[in-house]
């Protein structure tokens, strides 16, 4: 895409979503971050989706009690504008309902991607709050976004399963923009060796390397911000990792102009 079409195209509807392949990686908890350090940076209205079917958790982060969900705009009892709120971060947020136990058919897939497709229409800028693995949810879900941050940890099996999901990325959206998220590192140059043990290996056997979207530092504030269901941003914006998603924010946003300008 270029000139004037290619902005607007890049400037509306841009998706994000924030995946892993292991669990407990901190994807809810970044993703919540994230939103409003978009909002922050004047990204426009942000939209986060809670997309995790199984265990949504996005409203217990926040520690609010939302009355419709997701899963209510899927079964079309709720228009999304209906479903959706403005947080007091300045972010909205189409929360998710966990453990329902439902496995979302074909029909209801198509459905989520189809609301997901809606959204963009509406926001400049959707994340998506996806589940930990490869379920076909989060495949066609991460395949359909503008933009795929990966989240891992220095632990191996973090690193390994990262790869699996970028493995998958590659197969299913050939060329696609996916990103690696050092989460949780001591420091700088620990969150850059995370990501050029997964760059190494995305050259040798998947022919490109992996992007680094950012690293964010292991801070003992985000613990103790999601136990007090208040953003982290709000309670400790000069702390460490709250910086780290600061400056992430700000090159995602960045990124987004080049390629709208390319
Ligand atoms: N940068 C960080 N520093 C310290 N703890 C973190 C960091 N990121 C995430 N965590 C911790 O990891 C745990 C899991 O986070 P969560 O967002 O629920 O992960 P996921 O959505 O990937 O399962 C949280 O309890 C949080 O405190
Ligand atoms: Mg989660």
């Amino acid at each position: 895409m270029n000139g004037e079409a290619g902005m607007q195209a890049s400037r509306m509807g841009r998706v994000v979503a924030i995946a892993s392949g292991k669990g407990g990686v901190g994807k809810t908890w970044l993703a919540i971050t994230l939103a409003q350090a978009l909002v922050e940076c004047g990204a426009g209205p942000v939209l986060l989706i809670d997309a995790d079917h199984g265990l949504a958790n996005v409203d217990v982060q926040l520690g609010i009690d939302p009355r419709h969900d997701l899963a209510g705009v899927l079964a079309g009892r709720v228009p999304l504008g209906e479903a959706v709120l403005r947080h007091a971060a300045g972010f909205d947020l189409l929360p998710g309902r966990s453990g329902s136990g439902a496995v979302l058919d074909a029909a209801m897939l198509e459905r989520l991607a189809a609301t997901v497709a809606g959204a963009a229409r509406l926001w400049p800028l959707v994340l998506l709050d996806l589940a930990a693995g490869l379920g076909t949810v989060e495949r066609r879900l991460a395949a359909a976004a503008d933009t795929l941050l990966i989240l891992a940890t220095e632990e191996p099996t973090s690193l390994t399963d990262a790869y699996a999901v970028l493995k998958l990325h590659r197969r299913d959206r050939p060329g696609g923009d996916a990103r690696l998220v050092a989460n949780g590192a001591a420091d700088a140059a620990a969150g850059q060796r995370i990501w050029r043990s997964l760059d190494r290996a995305a050259l040798g056997f998947l022919g490109a390397g992996v992007p680094l979207a950012g690293v964010v530092r292991r801070d003992p504030r985000v613990p103790q911000a999601i136990r007090h269901q208040t953003p982290l941003l709000t309670r400790h914006p000069t702390t460490p990792a709250a910086e780290d998603v600061a400056r992430l924010a700000q090159a995602l946003l960045a990124s987004a102009t080049r390629r709208g300008a390319a």
